[in-house]
């Protein structure tokens, strides 16, 4: 937020954990992201939003994906991130956040700013298209990791100013030790738990209905924290 971004991230909305702790990608999707920035050698230099502020319930309506008022407000943040800053390429998260990139794109400013777009496949997708069915969950995750390797090629050529400078190591055809890297403690509200970092699954949204679920995100600290009594 400072200017010194090479990398800007648009992800989709917030789920619990985010909702929670209030910054965005925190849980396993954030995880996954922060081992695609490291392998073209971003640790730091990075700055992500969301297409949409608050979390979607469900599926998000047209009327959400057309609304001006979060389409003027989600452009305003692109025009302070882009305009006269220094990003080198944009990650979109899915095909919401590649609509929302299109749109700014399409706007004055967006036609001032000349960076490279990098879609990629939502790291979660695979999860959310499987259903529980392990086997469409490898297939899946394969055809992701393919995909994103793809998209590192260009990134990596995109960024002229990472962190660190290094060769691409690419996936493999399933999620190996040290693909997902821990979001760094800086990127936290100062004081929060480390297993609210570190873990994931702590908040879920508990109700008897539709409505009392929307309204209800349960906090569950993991076993073995709490001193029995
Ligand atoms: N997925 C997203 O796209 N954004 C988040 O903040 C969390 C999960």
């Amino acid at each position: 937020m400072d200017g010194s971004s090479r990398v800007l991230l648009i992800g989709q909305d917030p789920a619990q954990n985010e909702a929670i702790v209030r910054r965005i990608l925190v849980g396993e999707a954030g995880q996954r992201i922060q081992g695609f920035l490291a392998k073209p050698g971003i640790d730091r230099s990075y700055v992500m939003i969301n297409t949409f502020l608050y979390s979607v319930y469900g599926s998000v309506s047209a009327k959400n994906k057309k609304a001006a008022g979060i389409i003027d407000y989600r452009n305003r943040w692109l025009k302070a991130l882009l305009v006269g800053q220094k990003i080198e390429a944009v990650i979109t998260l899915g095909v919401l956040a590649g609509e929302a990139w299109k749109t700014w794109s399409a706007t004055p400013d967006g036609q001032s700013v000349a960076v490279t777009h990098v879609p990629i496949t939502h790291p979660t997708q695979p999860e959310s298209a499987s259903d529980g069915d392990k086997e469409k969950l490898r297939v899946a995750t394969k055809a992701m990791l393919a995909k994103w390797n793809a998209a590192l090629q260009t990134l990596h050529a995109a960024i002229q100013h990472p962190d660190r400078v290094q060769a691409l190591i690419p996936y493999g055809e399933s999620w190996q030790p040290g693909d997902k890297v821990l979001i760094p403690e800086f990127y936290f509200p100062p004081g929060l738990p480390a297993w609210m970092r570190e873990s994931d699954n702590w908040a879920r949204r508990a109700g008897a209905d539709v409505n009392a679920t929307r309204r209800n995100i349960t906090i569950t600290v993991p076993k073995g924290l709490v001193p029995k009594l």
